[in-house]
């Protein structure tokens, strides 16, 4: 605000900054900062060359944004099933394959990274551009690399809820020029595209109007979310110790189980603890237990709705864009496993410790601590209750 400067037109400024330290922690050396993580993605698909006639295999198990833009590209994106933990799943893509596939977007989903040596060799097999949507996984990483490097591009969203957030804003980081301008020519015309493009590329003379869109950030966001880059490896680390306590906690209530705790070399940034709840252990299920634990306090804790099944949302049932018309569907199989965890799951915020909010965020805890002990005591106090209402008639009759 001091500078005088809330637009920036070219890559300096705090836009600059921003960039710099997203390519440097990602060791990747080109970032490109957007107004929204739509718009990453959309800068990402436009930036492998995606357009009408295309096919996409993507996750039903996501928010609809990781898919939704291709629409806009006249590309069409081919739904595909996640595994138990809500990853990708290669098997299942791997019959969904056509002569029009050229790319597949994959999402870490609740932070948990994919299996990533699986996806990129079924990437590189079948010849497909990977993306990354890294949008609830900044930070987390796969045998010790960082989610978002292991293809052509990774996007991550900055919305409010995210961990590194600008408000609203986006980032997109690539190894490859090519994606890099593409990118610049879909959202950063004029002065940014002018000097950041290649200048003996084929695309270089749209530079100055670019395609007709404006994806450029807001500087107050980007210079709130700046100084939080530097603080992503002590977050991640904060939040595998919460979500392990946490997932303690929901472990005491008998059919609970945590679905997306890191392991095998495969670290979540803990955008949310995903639980699931086995109706048959559990009476009531999922939704008697969430209600139960609203009822007792427990706010940040509920059902994924926004983040439901992309086969179960009329836009892939009946696609639809402003480029093109399809004659083929986006739902291609059935998808038991994400209905499974759509049906079974529940999802709560993990906190990370932030300096100075560490004992509201050990105070978060304890709160959890005291309903899911009062939930189970009640739980076992009314399985008593059952199992001697059941054995009463016998004893009265021996009598
Ligand atoms: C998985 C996923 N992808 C993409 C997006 C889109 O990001 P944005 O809201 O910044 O456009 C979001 C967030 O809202 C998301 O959760």
């Amino acid at each position: 605000m001091a500078s005088g400067r809330l637009s920036i037109y070219d890559r300096s400024g705090v836009v600059a900054e921003f960039e710099d330290a997203w390519s440097e922690g990602h060791s990747l050396p080109y970032s490109l900062v957007t107004n929204s993580g739509t718009a990453a993605l959309h800068s990402a698909f436009y930036g492998i060359g995606l357009g009408p006639g295309d096919e996409v295999l993507c996750p039903t198990y996501t928010f609809f944004a990781t898919a939704a833009s291709l629409f806009q590209l006249g590309a069409l994106p081919v739904l595909v099933d996640c595994r138990p933990d809500g990853a990708f799943d290669t098997n299942h893509a791997a019959a969904l394959v056509t002569e029009r596939t050229k790319a597949i977007v994959v999402t870490h989903m609740w932070g948990l990274p994919c299996e990533m040596d699986d996806v990129v060799s079924f990437a590189s097999r079948h010849g497909l551009d990977l993306i990354e949507d890294c949008s609830h996984a900044h930070g987390a990483t796969y045998a010790g690399r960082r989610v978002g490097t292991f293809g052509a591009a990774g996007a991550w969203s900055l919305q409010t809820q995210k961990l590194i957030a600008a408000g609203e804003g986006g980032v997109l980081a690539t190894d490859r020029r090519d994606v890099y301008d593409r990118a610049q020519l879909l959202g950063h015309f004029n002065k940014r595209a002018m000097k950041e493009m290649d200048p003996e590329g084929p695309l270089y003379p749209y530079a100055v109007t670019g395609h007709g869109l404006k994806y450029r950030a807001h500087p107050l966001g980007i210079a709130f979310a700046l100084p939080q880059v530097a603080e992503l490896t002590d977050w991640i680390d904060a939040k595998q110790r919460y979500a392990r306590r946490l997932a303690e906690l929901f472990h005491r209530i008998d059919g609970v189980t945590a679905v997306t705790l890191s392991r095998d070399g495969r670290v979540s940034a803990h955008y949310a603890l995903l639980f699931e709840v086995d109706p048959k252990v559990l009476p009531g299920g999922r939704d008697w237990l969430v209600a139960a634990c609203n009822a007792e306090g427990l706010e940040d804790m509920d059902v994924p709705k926004a983040t439901s099944p992309l086969h179960t949302l009329h836009l892939f049932q009946a696609p639809t864009s402003p480029v093109t018309s399809y004659d083929r569907p986006c739902v291609r199989a059935a998808y038991p496993v994400a209905e499974h965890l759509a049906a079974h799951t529940f999802k709560i915020s993990v906190p990370c410790a932030p300096r100075a909010f560490e004992d509201e965020d050990d105070r978060y805890v304890e709160a959890v601590g005291k309903v899911t002990d009062k939930i189970a005591g009640y739980l076992a106090e009314r399985r008593a209750q059952q199992a001697s209402a059941r054995l009463a008639p016998v004893g009265r009759g021996v009598e």
